[in-house]
Parts: structure tokens; C-alpha cells; sequence
């Protein structure tokens, strides 16, 4: 009965990322140790990402798929059935989730984007374009936005956020740093308290 009760209560969580995976391996390095989540793959749209060699070196499946197939998701969910996924994670994950994917997962899927939604968000808004952004807007302030994932960019319920000053002697690049420290800080402790449950 315990067993069978344990097992029930582990989650299977998808990571997807199309570039460096930093956040990817940060995640899975926290859970470690953790039974009730596991991270049996991680799904990529480019398969020269880094991200792939940090897969390997945690010993996690890696999978690669094109702009079309994701847009077709016949291919992604059968994959996802096949490791039983129950939650997906966007980290650093840069293509629009289809529909069809999020009716697979309905409000199973999270993005973490780099700054403080609603502000520098949506299309073209990703990365180092994000943090000139926020350099050039002069803003006092900039963080990172947890949310849920819909058919449009970044405007998914949002479920946390985190700040800290910019200050007038910040780059992009020192704005990048800051908001990295803060995904590595909450990113997991966000999934293991929405869906630890
Ligand atoms: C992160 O800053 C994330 O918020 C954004 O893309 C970046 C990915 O970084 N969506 P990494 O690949 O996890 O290092």
C-alpha cells in the first residue's frame, strides 16, 4: 500500500530548452535527491544547443525536434505519453506551445520568462534582447516571471515574481547575471511547491 502510494505520488516533468540549459540543469540538480519528481527527458528545437551536452552529462534522454513537428505535436505528445510526462517545463525554451499541446496539458505548463511581466514580454522578447531592453528603457527595476503557458507569448496566468533594483551602472550582460541568480533561487522551489501537492 505505502509502495504503491509512493509511486503514485511521483510527478514526471518534461524539460524543454533551446539553448544552454543552465536553468534545465539547475532544476534537475535540485531534485536530486528528491523521489517525488523526476525529469526523464529533456526536448530541445535545436540540436546544436548546449543544452544536450548538459543532458548527457545527467545521464537524461535528450530529443531534438523541428520547428514543424512541434507545430504538428503528434510526434512531442507521443513521446511525452511514452516517459509518462505529467507537467511540462519551458526553461529558456524559445517556440510558441501549440494548442494542441496545451489541451494535452491543460495548465500543466510553465515558462519562466526574464523580467517582470507584462512588461518586455512577447514575441522577439527573449534573452540578451530582453535584458537591452530593460537597459535601455532605464528601468529601476527588473526580475523574473514564473507563469502558466496559453496560446500566446508570455501571457499566461502568472504564478510568481521576484525583483531587484537596476541600477545606472547595470548592462544587459549584469542584468542577465542578476536574473539568472534569481531563476536558479526560485525556479525549482516554484515547481515543487505548485505541483509537490
Ligand atoms: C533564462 O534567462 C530564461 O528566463 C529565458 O532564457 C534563459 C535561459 O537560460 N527564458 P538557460 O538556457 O537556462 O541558461
Amino acid at each position: 500500500m505505502c509502495n504503491y502510494y509512493q509511486f503514485n505520488m511521483t510527478k514526471n516533468i518534461a524539460l524543454l530548452a533551446s539553448g544552454s540549459g543552465s536553468n534545465a540543469e539547475n532544476i534537475i540538480n535540485f531534485f536530486a535527491e528528491n523521489t517525488n519528481f523526476r525529469f526523464p527527458l529533456i526536448i530541445s528545437n535545436k540540436k546544436e544547443a548546449f543544452v544536450h551536452q548538459r543532458a548527457e552529462k545527467l545521464n537524461t534522454p535528450s530529443f531534438t525536434f523541428s520547428r514543424e513537428e512541434f507545430f504538428d505535436g503528434e510526434k512531442i505528445i507521443s513521446l511525452l505519453n511514452k516517459y509518462k510526462i505529467d507537467y511540462i517545463v519551458l526553461a529558456g525554451f524559445l517556440l510558441k506551445i501549440p494548442q494542441v499541446l496545451i489541451d494535452a496539458f491543460p495548465q500543466k505548463i510553465i515558462n519562466i520568462h526574464p523580467a517582470l511581466l507584462p512588461k518586455f514580454g512577447g514575441k522577439g522578447m527573449y534573452g540578451m534582447h530582453v535584458h537591452q531592453a530593460v537597459a535601455d528603457a532605464q528601468e529601476t527595476e527588473s526580475g523574473i516571471t514564473i507563469h502558466y503557458v496559453n496560446a500566446h507569448y508570455d501571457e499566461g496566468n502568472i504564478i510568481f515574481q521576484a525583483k531587484f533594483p537596476v541600477l545606472p551602472s547595470d548592462t544587459a550582460e549584469t542584468i542577465a547575471d542578476k536574473v539568472h541568480i534569481l531563476e536558479y533561487d526560485h525556479f525549482p522551489k516554484i515547481i515543487a511547491e505548485i505541483w509537490g501537492k
